[in-house]
């Protein structure tokens, strides 16, 4: 079993809109993904995928392929993520894992991958709304610090509930970047996933040549 955690690109878009609609209501729409992919300028879209086996490299992908019948190597995304990245401010603005796959600890390296990135662009804090109900994403956030600071009331257009608004503060003279490290290193190696995304640039900016900053 192999796990990798990337920016999210066209071709899954359909697997995160599955995704999306078991878990959100209301859904965002395949075109506001493929926007946050293709067209925003702040966007970090991430997503975490499952191989049964591991992927080959990608130079000899077209020659795995040919021995295994001309057929793709199987995977599967299991979970995703949305990162803006504005001035000083980064804003989790959504995480869902599969229904069906949660409990993993796979929400958990969502959540630190987009810290992680938050903290390689320099983000001084981090903010997110989350439903006053949602106690599960509530205790997520809570494990990485995160402080509710205000209630946003009737944030939610469909059905008017509240919600927290929950800040992490980094700003701090890299006092929070430093504990987080050995905690993002432990989870590396708990669920040995490979990490393609916090620290590279969207595949939209990949003609630039630093490889850490938006
Ligand atoms: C929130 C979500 C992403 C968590 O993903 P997950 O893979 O199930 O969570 P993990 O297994 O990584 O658990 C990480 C932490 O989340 C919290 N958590 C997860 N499941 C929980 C549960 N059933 N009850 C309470 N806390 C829970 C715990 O703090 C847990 O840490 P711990 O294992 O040390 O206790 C997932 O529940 C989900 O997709 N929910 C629907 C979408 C959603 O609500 N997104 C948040 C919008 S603001």
């Amino acid at each position: 079993m192999t796990l990798i955690l990337r920016y999210m690109q066209n071709p899954d878009i359909p697997q995160v809109v599955t995704i999306d609609h078991l878990a959100f209501t209301p859904p965002w729409s395949a075109r506001s993904y493929a926007y946050e992919v293709n067209e925003s300028n702040y966007s970090h879209m991430l997503v975490l995928e499952h191989f049964d086996v591991p992927p080959p490299p990608s130079g000899i992908k077209r020659l795995v392929q040919s021995i295994n019948g001309g057929r793709e190597i199987e995977s599967r995304i299991v979970g995703y993520g949305g990162l803006w990245y504005i001035m000083d401010e980064a804003h989790i603005s959504t995480i869902a894992i599969h229904p069906e796959l949660r409990g993993r600890g796979w929400g958990e390296i969502l959540l630190a991958g987009m810290i992680r990135r938050s903290i390689t662009l320099g983000a001084h804090y981090i903010v997110l709304e989350v439903r006053v109900s949602n106690t599960v994403a509530q205790q997520l956030y809570q494990k990485y610090d995160f402080k509710t600071v205000a209630i946003k009331r009737k944030y939610y257009h469909n059905d008017g509930e509240d919600a927290y608004d929950m800040r992490l503060n980094l700003d701090d003279g890299g006092e929070y970047a430093r504990s987080f490290a050995p905690r993002y290193a432990h989870l590396l190696e708990t669920h040995g996933f490979t990490d393609l995304y916090t620290e590279t640039l969207p595949p939209r900016n990949r003609s630039q040549s630093d490889s850490s900053s938006a």
